[in-house]
């Protein structure tokens, strides 16, 4: 498949999709947010595809918006298509049960901070700035970042930044749990891979399982959760993995969950 605003790249497994717009700093038009749809279809798709990293191009942004020249044009009946739209896709990415990890090189500001939240890990380099400036712009996000910013780092910081739509530093990203890790840029690459690496040992449908109860669980009443949990434990009581996973434990051996 072709794309002219993503670069997509598998390396052993990893799938890397960098947003590549530099010149308007990675910001998502249209035609990118529709490539990003295309790019979910072939993750979900490749059985090559074992994990997925997100990123930008150049070392300044990962992505710093929505395009805002596209914005500017909007009537109210097309800017809600445009943000059910956009919420579509990035619950799409959250949604995937190959682990996804933002790799947060610079500004992630609008919806560049709300495609990191529906990345399910995020790693930032210490220069990245992470912000949800759309009340300066007259707006609000739409990418479901009103929805996802208070999950991930509750609701009086969350308003906080919505309502103000300060700049928010690698640093204090990571205090408040907006981000899992902050490293020094020339460190990213290898951070995430490792991260990825260690993820990657563990059994494949195991993972997937987990990134299932959670990303649907927390959404459901705590009893009905514990349910789709057991029901996902079950699961794995029938799988080949788990048989693998626990030979190889009382044969103290490593487990081979992967073929290749
Ligand atoms: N949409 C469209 N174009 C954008 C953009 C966005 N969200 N963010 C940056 N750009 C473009 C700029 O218009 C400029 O294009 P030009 O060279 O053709 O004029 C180019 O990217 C470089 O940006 P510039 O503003 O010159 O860089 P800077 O280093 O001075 O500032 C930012 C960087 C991130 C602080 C600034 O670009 C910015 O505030 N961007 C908008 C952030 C935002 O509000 N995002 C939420 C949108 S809903």
């Amino acid at each position: 498949m072709s794309y002219e605003n993503l670069k997509l790249s598998n390396r052993d497994g990893i799938l890397w999709v960098t947003v590549d717009r530099p010149s308007k700093l990675n910001a998502l038009n249209v035609a990118t947010m529709a490539e990003l749809d295309r790019a979910v279809d072939e993750i979900e798709n490749d059985d090559q595809i074992h994990a997925v990293v997100i990123t930008g191009a150049g070392d300044k942004a990962f992505v710093a918006g929505a395009d805002i020249a596209e914005l500017n044009t909007l009537g109210p009946e097309e800017a809600k298509e445009f943000s059910l739209r956009g919420q579509r896709i990035f619950a799409r990415i959250e949604g995937l049960s190959k682990p996804v990890v933002a790799a947060v090189n610079g500004y992630a500001l609008g919806g560049g901070c709300e495609l990191a939240m529906a990345c399910h890990l995020r790693i930032a380099t210490s220069n990245a700035v992470f912000g949800q400036p759309e009340v300066k712009l007259g707006l609000i996000p739409g990418y479901a970042g009103t929805q996802r910013l208070p999950r991930l780092i509750g609701k009086g910081r969350a308003l906080e930044i919505l309502l103000t739509g300060r700049n928010v530093s690698a640093e204090e990203a990571e205090r408040i749990g907006l981000v899992n890790r902050v490293v020094e840029p020339v460190e990213l690459t290898q951070a995430v891979t490792d991260l990825l690496g260690a993820i990657l040992r563990n059994g494949p449908l195991a993972v997937a399982h987990c990134l299932e109860a959670v990303q649907y669980g927390l959404e459901m009443s705590f009893d009905d959760a514990s349910l789709l949990e057991a029901t996902l434990f079950g699961l794995c009581g029938a799988s080949e993995e788990m048989a693998e996973g626990t030979a190889a434990f009382l044969e103290r051996r490593k487990p081979q969950f992967r073929s290749e």
